[in-house]
């Protein structure tokens, strides 16, 4: 297992480039079990998530290519329909693959997630939504187990906006009979880039991006050559890393519409933003102002930009609230930022953080992907040096991390873990 060190205290200056967003690349690839043929994508993140749901296709009789960003499929042998617990247990997202089989091969076998560090996070909206479509659900020794002679289009109302659930019930509707309306949809930029690329496959969804999606079920559907949008959690940390080291940073091949929150916020905590069409570039100045913080699904705050801001606001002027409204345990890195010496309590779920003038270096351990890049910020923020251990966390969900803050100025490396006695 590596380890990530991190000298801190550089002030981050020029360009980085962002990769392709897993949590769009990550349903568009589960997508490709929906019919059989070959398919190519370009832009695809190299993370172990990636991986995972390479496997995943693979183990469904998929060809699975990989080389230079891009990714080649060939579902035309699909021939299996089971997702086994080892595969879903190392990435809750494989659930990803329930809809597209179950619509293609009327049947799925795909193991339940379970719990896992950020909350209990349920699947019951997907299956809720499946069953209306016409599936018959059955839970059998921790495995969900679909089938159906053909789903038939329906009205699904969620009663929370779920991204992955949207997902699923979207790329299932696409080969049901008739028309499915999704309302209280999640409203993700990943949404609309998939439902953008089920349309290119002969889909027919309109509303992507609003809370009320419309797919009409078409008969066929066919492989297609694409791309995958940029990733906007990768840009916003990037961001907050330039805002923190009061650094000066342009950030390239993103989508600053997909950003607005988060500018919204870096804005108000003192860090100038200029913004072009594919392109970012995040001035931190003086002192940081602190500043409260609500979680919501998009376009509000999201939650996987939560524990970086944190560690913005550790070291802000004054006090801080950020109030957690999605995931009911996603504050599991305040531990680890207390020793490095940030000043938060928590009640329930909500953060208080007085700040702090500034953190010390000290070994700390990656919990979930999103609080190993928060570590990794506090670490380039830190007197003295920080070890980050476990960051195979990071690897899940972050492309090059380390080398791209590297190539900004940042003293960080990657080292095999030292074997302690
Ligand atoms: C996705 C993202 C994740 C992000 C999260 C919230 C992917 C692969 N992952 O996760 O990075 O942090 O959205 O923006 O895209 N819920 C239920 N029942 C369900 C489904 C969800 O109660 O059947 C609840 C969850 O517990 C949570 C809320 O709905 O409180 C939103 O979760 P959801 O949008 O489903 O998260 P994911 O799709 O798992």
């Amino acid at each position: 297992m590596d380890e990530i060190i991190i000298k801190g205290g550089k002030a981050l200056s020029g360009e980085v480039t962002v990769g392709g967003a897993k949590n769009a690349a990550l349903p568009i690839l589960a997508a490709t079990l929906l019919t059989g043929g070959k398919f190519r994508f370009q832009n695809v993140p190299d993370l172990r998530d990636i991986d995972s749901i390479k496997e995943l296709l693979a183990t469904m009789g998929a060809d699975v290519q990989t080389g230079d960003g891009e990714v080649h499929i060939d579902t035309a042998g699909l021939n299996h329909y089971e997702a086994p617990y080892e595969q879903v247990r190392k990435m809750r997202a494989s659930i990803l693959v329930l809809g597209p089989l179950l619509a293609r091969m009327k049947k799925a076998k795909v193991s339940l997630p379970g719990g896992c560090a950020i909350g209990a996070r349920p699947i019951d909206l997907h299956l809720n939504g499946l069953e209306l479509l016409g599936a018959d659900i059955a839970l059998e020794h921790g495995y969900v187990e679909a089938a159906c002679d053909q789903l038939t289009g329906a009205e699904i109302y969620f009663d929370i906006p779920t991204v992955t659930g949207t997902e699923n019930l979207m790329m299932a509707a696409t080969l049901a009979i008739g028309t499915t309306v999704l309302r209280n949809a999640a409203r993700e930029p990943e949404i609309i880039a998939l439902a953008d690329v089920l349309n290119q496959m002969g889909a027919d969804i309109s509303g992507a991006g609003t809370a009320v999606i419309t797919i009409k079920g078409v008969k066929h559907l066919f492989p297609v050559d694409t791309a995958i949008i940029p990733d906007r959690i990768e840009a916003g940390t990037l961001m907050v890393a330039a805002a923190l080291t009061r650094g000066n940073v342009h950030i390239k091949d993103c989508d600053p519409l997909h950003l607005k929150a988060i500018v919204h916020k870096l804005e108000k905590t003192g860090a100038t933003v200029t913004a072009d069409a594919t392109s970012l570039t995040v001035k931190g100045n003086g002192p940081i102002n602190s500043i409260d913080i609500k979680t919501m699904p998009y376009p509000g705050f999201p939650t996987d930009m939560q524990a970086q801001f944190m560690v913005l606001l550790s070291v802000a002027k004054g006090f801080s609230v950020i109030s957690e409204t999605i995931f009911e345990n996603r504050f599991i890195h305040v531990s680890e930022l207390r020793r490095m010496g940030a000043d938060i309590t928590i009640s329930g779920s909500h953060a208080m953080i007085k700040g702090v003038k500034s953190l010390s270096g000290a070994p700390v351990m990656a919990t979930d992907l999103r609080a190993s890049a928060s570590l990794i910020l506090a670490g380039l923020a830190a007197s003295g040096t920080t070890t980050v251990s476990r960051v195979y966390h990071l690897d899940r969900g972050y492309e090059f991390l380390e080398k791209k803050l590297a190539l900004l100025g940042a003293a960080i490396k990657r080292v095999p873990a030292q074997t302690k006695p």
